[in-house]
C-alpha cells in the first residue's frame, strides 16, 4: 500500500548524477557504438563488480564507465534513459548534476556534453511536462585553476546552466579550495551548491555555507554531530539532499536502520531523497523511498513532508513551487477519501 502511495506521489528529484545513470546494458552499447574496450564481458559481471568500501572505490568505477561517453548522441541517450525512467516514477521535475571535467579531461568537447544533455531536458518537457535545471559540478580532487577555467567554458552556454556544485573525494578536498571558484560562479548569477558532510566532516559544511555561499548542501549527513550547524541549517532552512542508498552502499553508514534521516527530519531540517548514482547503488528515486521508509519506520505524514521538501528545495520559482504543493496535498486527499 505505501509502496503505491510512494509511487503515485508527485516528487522532484535534486541529487543525481547523470553518469550515475548509466546503466550497465547503455555501457555495452556505448562501449560497442564508440569501439571503447571495457574489462568487463558482460552485464552481469559488471553488476558483481559493483561492491563498493567507500566513497573513492565507488567513483573508481564510476569514471571509468564514464569513459564511453564521447559523442552529443550519448550523452543525450544517457540523459533520455534517466528522464524515461524517472517519468515513470512521478518525479515532475529533476536538477541534474554533470561532471564536465571527467569528460574534457579525456578530449570530449564541453559543447557536446552540454548540447546532450540539454537536447533530452528539452525533449523531456515537451513530451513528459517535466521541467529541469542543470547543475555543473566540478570535481574537487581536480586543482582550483582547472574547475575556474572548467567555468569559463561552460559560461558559453550559461542560459543552459542554473548552478554549480561541487563532487568527487571529499576527505582532504575542502570546501574552502574553490571559493574564488563559487564568488566567480555568484558574479554570473548562478546558483551554488556542494556536497558536504557525506564522509568529510561537519566543518565542511561550515565551510560550504560560509566560504562558498551554497544554498544547499548535497548529503550533509555528517550535520547531526554538530549542534551549532544544526540550529545554522534549521535558522536559515537550509535543505539537505540526503540519498539513503548511496549512503550504505558507500558505507556512510552500515545498514539502512543506522541511517539518520529521521533524526534530522524530527529535528525539522528540510530533509530531501535523491537517488545519486542509481545505475551503481541499485535504485531509482522511489525505491530510495521505500527502502528508507520500511528501515526507519517513516509515517505517510513523514513521505509527503519529504516529497514537499523536494519542491520547496527545488530552484523552481515560487508559483511552480505552490503548484507541486497543491498537487501533493490533493493528491494525498484522493488517497484519504
Ligand atoms: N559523492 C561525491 N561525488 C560523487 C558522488 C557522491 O556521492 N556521486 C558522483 N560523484
Ligand atoms: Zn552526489
Amino acid at each position: 500500500m505505501i509502496e503505491e502511495f510512494i509511487k503515485k506521489l508527485p516528487k522532484a528529484e535534486l541529487h543525481l548524477h547523470i553518469e550515475g545513470s548509466l546503466e550497465p546494458e547503455l555501457l555495452f552499447k556505448l562501449a560497442d557504438r564508440n569501439q571503447v574496450d571495457l574489462p568487463f564481458s558482460s552485464v552481469e559481471e559488471v553488476r558483481e563488480a559493483y561492491e563498493f568500501s567507500d566513497l573513492q572505490s565507488f567513483l573508481d568505477i564510476y569514471y571509468a564507465g564514464a569513459g564511453v561517453l564521447l559523442e552529443t548522441e550519448d550523452f543525450f541517450d544517457l540523459t533520455w534513459a534517466y528522464l524515461e525512467r524517472v517519468n515513470d516514477e512521478n518525479v515532475k521535475h529533476v536538477e541534474i548534476f554533470f561532471d564536465p571535467q571527467t569528460h574534457t579531461d579525456r578530449g570530449v568537447p564541453m559543447r557536446k556534453v552540454i548540447t546532450g544533455i540539454h537536447k533530452a531536458l528539452e525533449q523531456a518537457k515537451q513530451q513528459f511536462g517535466m521541467t529541469s535545471y542543470l547543475i555543473l559540478c566540478f570535481l574537487r580532487h581536480l586543482s582550483e585553476e582547472a574547475a575556474m577555467e572548467t567555468l569559463q567554458q561552460a559560461l558559453l552556454f550559461r542560459e543552459w546552466i542554473e548552478g554549480v556544485g561541487l563532487d568527487s573525494s571529499e576527505d582532504g578536498f575542502p570546501p574552502k579550495i574553490f571559493e574564488r571558484v563559487f564568488a566567480k560562479a555568484s558574479e554570473e548569477g548562478l546558483r551554488k551548491v556542494a556536497h558536504a558532510g557525506e564522509e568529510g566532516p561537519a566543518e565542511y559544511i561550515w565551510q560550504a555555507l560560509d566560504l562558498l555561499g551554497v544554498s544547499r548542501i548535497d548529503h550533509g549527513v555528517k550535520c547531526t554531530e554538530d549542534e551549532k550547524l544544526m540550529e545554522r541549517l534549521l535558522k536559515e532552512k537550509v535543505p539537505l539532499t540526503v540519498c539513503p542508498l548511496s549512503n550504505t552502499k558507500l558505507r556512510v553508514f552500515e545498514k539502512m536502520e543506522d541511517h539518520n534521516l529521521k533524526e534530522m527530519l524530527n529535528a525539522g531540517l528540510c530533509v530531501t531523497i535523491n537517488s545519486d548514482d542509481p545505475a551503481y547503488f541499485g535504485a531509482y528515486i522511489n525505491d530510495n523511498f521505500l527502502v528508507t521508509q520500511r528501515a526507519l519506520n517513516l509515517s505517510l505524514k513523514d513521505v509527503t513532508e519529504i516529497a514537499k521538501n523536494s519542491f520547496r528545495a527545488s530552484f523552481l520559482p515560487q508559483d511552480s513551487i505552490d503548484y507541486h504543493l497543491s498537487c501533493i496535498e490533493e493528491y494525498v486527499a484522493t488517497q484519504n477519501e
